[in-house]
């Protein structure tokens, strides 16, 4: 199952990946970034419906100068105090989030559309590949479109939600890991899709339905 996953992952395919019933128990599609085009978009955009955020690597994260959301708030509200009470000290199912900052690339227009919210996703991994660290500012703005997330250092020994396992997935891909996932949705329920309803949708569109502790077991072993 988890060969199958990460050759799909080298594919360029959707994986899907479950987290578990103690966390937020949601499936999110998952992918490369390098492999998103406005088709990938789009498809996250309708048959997922959450939100499309792009997941970095920490070792990139610290090359880029990339910091979570929480630290940029900690030293604002010095200035700005409500960001201090804004703190997330009460997600129901983790200790820490793993947002980032907003970004799109500067040669988008709006952002939002899906050749932009593309064209973001997919330079933000070239960029990375190709270690050009500095041109971080160059290429990119901020606020944006995209959802950048921050894998947690060691990624799943630290954190395990869809941010760590989608980053360690790349890693043993060997794929650039910078990971694009996005939560699917129940649009009848107004809840996140049931894991069958989930698992329905990987095998009518020929997906790998993943269950995320398979993952974790695996990459915790040595
Ligand atoms: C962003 C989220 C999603 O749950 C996404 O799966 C990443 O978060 P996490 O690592 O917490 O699972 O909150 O829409
Ligand atoms: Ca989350
Ligand atoms: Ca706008
Ligand atoms: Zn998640
Ligand atoms: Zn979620």
């Amino acid at each position: 199952m988890l060969k199958k996953a990460l050759k799909a992952l080298q594919n360029g395919e959707f994986v899907l990946m479950y987290d578990d019933e103690k966390r937020e128990s949601e499936t999110d599609m998952i992918i490369g970034a390098e492999f998103v085009g406005a088709k990938e978009v789009a498809t996250m955009r309708n048959d997922a419906g959450g939100l499309i955020c792009c997941c970095i690597h920490p070792e990139y994260c610290d090359s880029l100068g990339l910091p979570f959301m929480t630290d940029i708030m900690d030293v604002a509200k010095e200035k700005y105090p409500i960001l201090g009470k804004l703190t997330p000290n009460d997600i129901p199912y983790d200790e820490r989030s793993s947002f980032s900052v907003w970004a799109n690339h500067r040669k988008t227009f709006t952002g939002i559309t899906d050749n932009d919210r593309a064209l973001t996703i997919n330079k933000m991994a070239q960029m990375c590949k190709e270690e050009r660290f500095d041109d971080f500012g160059k290429e990119f703005r901020s606020p944006g479109h995209v959802s950048l997330l921050r894998g947690a250092d060691n990624l799943l020994k630290n954190r395990q939600g869809h941010t760590e396992i989608s980053l360690a997935m790349g890693e043993m891909a060997g794929i650039t890991p910078v990971t694009v996932v996005c939560e699917m949705m129940d649009g009848n329920t107004g809840e996140a899709r049931s894991v069958a309803d989930a698992e329905d949708y990987a095998e009518e569109h020929g997906l790998i339905f993943m269950d995320g502790n398979i993952v974790i077991e695996e990459y915790l072993k040595d």
